[in-house]
């Protein structure tokens, strides 16, 4: 019989280390255990849930308000994914509509994660780079964002790992396809896939896979069930208070960290939406409920067309256009839109503003953006700003919205045949609109038309949509107003014109 000196038995201790798996990390069950240890963050409740998810699920979606910490709670779970597992058999992919939102955003708080962690003294495997890839420290590449465009369904093609997590950033705008290249590399039981977003298309796979029986599990995530919806914070606000009372919810008793809420969602910035886009509005039931609007045949433009002009980046044209609406009650604004070619701004927004301020103002535009043609919403009010505009010498078309249409045939009412323009270029790809203008898409998306019994295109009527609710779309019409089809010489109202000058206003 041999005898194994002390030696010896270091060296099959050490053979049998080297064969024997590595212990499974205690965190590979406790994603928020790992948030709070290795990090020393936070994590609320909701998040919880969504980390808790992905532990246990092999899909989850979640369709959440604005600012509810998505993106955020997806960052930490793609660092404990590849922290927990053995190295090199794990993989991170992560998508979204646009470069920015993987890079700027999901790849931002997943450097900040890797920080963290190092500066806890304990840092994560390899290096996170700059170009948004993964790599251990031997160069082996554990995980990489790429927005769509960059990524077909071949892009994700030789991913053979175990352990494969996905995360679809603002999954709303992701196309199709690239459902499907993701389902094909998360074929096996320990993958999973995150798909995030607010849910703002139901015409979309992201809605298909937020329906009872997708086999995902869907949490959806309300505003008003945030942690800053505190009884004080939300009787602060009447209008949030009063839409509390009438859906029958409490306000939020969580506990957060006091350097957390300055983050979240902000009850002051929902009180906001409810004047500037209404309760009513798809743009509120997405953002701020967290769920799927009632997008009907009805709306004039689909929120995928709205979503494709805001991330669209066109060169601007040789042309430029003011469009002007001029605000008629207390709570509306006036509006001024510039139009160069595809790409419209606001370059003017404002409240309660006399006739002659407006007239200022218009002016000032024309000289700072050197504008070819100026488009005053005529109607009410509005006609003082012609007026005057003409009589300062400058040549203004004045916009009748109620007139007859030029193709009456097709056309209610001016007003119609110009939206139907505009929504003609949103289908064209032809528009390039400011990604920042919240108010801008949330006014385009409430617009409804219909087919007359005579056969024409209608807007619903200021008026109509008053009654649902939903505030004046100024700046909707004054982008409108940009859009229209050339103007028609008897709209142009010139200088000489003035000398008759009731005549000249009522042009049609
Ligand atoms: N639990 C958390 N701890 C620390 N910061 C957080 C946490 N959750 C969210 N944040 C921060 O709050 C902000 C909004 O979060 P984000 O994930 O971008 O929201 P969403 O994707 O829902 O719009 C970001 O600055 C993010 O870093
Ligand atoms: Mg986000």
């Amino acid at each position: 019989m041999t005898t194994l000196t002390a030696f010896d038995r270091q060296v099959w201790q050490a053979t049998l280390r080297h064969f024997r798996p590595p212990e499974p990390s205690p965190y590979l069950a406790d994603p928020v255990g790992w948030i709070r240890d290795r990090l020393g963050e936070h994590v609320w409740s909701k998040q919880r849930e969504i980390a808790e998810s992905v532990r246990d699920n092999r899909r989850t979606a979640v369709k959440s308000c604005h600012n509810a910490g998505k993106s955020w709670i997806a960052s930490r779970l793609c660092a404990w994914w590849l922290d927990t597992h053995p190295p090199g058999e794990a993989f991170v992919v992560s998508t979204a509509p646009t470069y920015k939102q993987v890079h700027a955003i999901l790849w931002e708080e997943i450097r900040a994660a890797a920080k963290k962690a190092a500066a806890k003294g304990k840092p994560l495997p390899g290096r996170v780079l700059q170009s948004d890839e993964w790599k251990l420290d031997d160069g082996t590449l554990i995980g990489f964002g790429r927005k769509p465009a960059d990524t077909d369904e071949h892009g994700f093609q030789g991913i053979h790992r175990r352990y494969v997590l996905v995360v679809m950033d603002e999954a709303c705008g992701i196309p199709g396809q690239l459902w499907t290249a993701v389902e094909a590399i998360t074929t096996n039981a320990d993958c999973r896939i995150l798909a995030i977003g607010n849910p703002d298309d139901p015409a979309t796979e992201f809605a298909e896979v937020c329906k009872p029986g997708s086999g995902w599990n869907v949490i959806r995530i309300n505003g008003l069930e945030t942690p800053n919806m505190t009884p004080d914070l939300v009787a602060a606000q009447p209008s949030l208070a009063e839409l509390f009372d009438r859906l029958g919810l409490g306000p939020s008793a969580e506990f957060v960290p006091e350097g957390l809420r300055p983050l979240m969602l902000d009850p002051e910035w929902v009180a906001d939406k409810i004047t500037r886009w209404g309760v009513e509005s798809p743009r509120f039931t997405s953002k701020v409920l967290g769920d799927f609007p009632d997008i009907g045949e009805d709306v004039l433009i689909p929120p995928a067309l709205i979503r494709a002009a805001q991330e669209r980046e066109c060169q601007p044209g040789p042309w430029s256009i003011l469009g002007v609406d001029v605000a008629r009650y207390g709570s509306d604004r006036t509006i001024i839109m510039l139009r160069r070619g595809p790409v419209a701004r606001v370059v003017g927004d404002y409240a309660k503003q006399s006739t002659t301020e407006t007239t200022g103002k218009v002016i000032a535009a024309c000289r700072e953006y050197h504008v070819d043609e100026i488009r005053v919403d005529g109607v009410g009010v509005g006609g003082g700003v012609v007026d005057q505009l003409v009589e300062q010498g400058h040549d203004v078309v004045d916009m009748q919205a109620g007139a007859a249409a030029i193709d009456s045939e097709h056309f209610a009412n001016a007003r119609a045949e110009w939206y139907w323009g505009l929504r003609e270029r949103f289908e064209a790809g032809d528009i390039d609109l400011d990604p920042a203008d919240d108010d801008l898409a949330a006014q385009l998306g409430a617009i409804k038309y219909k087919i007359t019994s005579r056969g024409q295109v209608q807007i619903e009527s200021k008026d109509d949509m008053r009654k649902r609710g939903l505030p004046s779309p100024d700046r909707a019409d004054a982008l409108m107003l940009t859009a229209a089809a050339p103007a028609m010489p008897d709209q142009i109202v010139e200088d000489e014109d003035i000398v008759d000058a009731d005549a000249s206003i009522s042009l049609y």
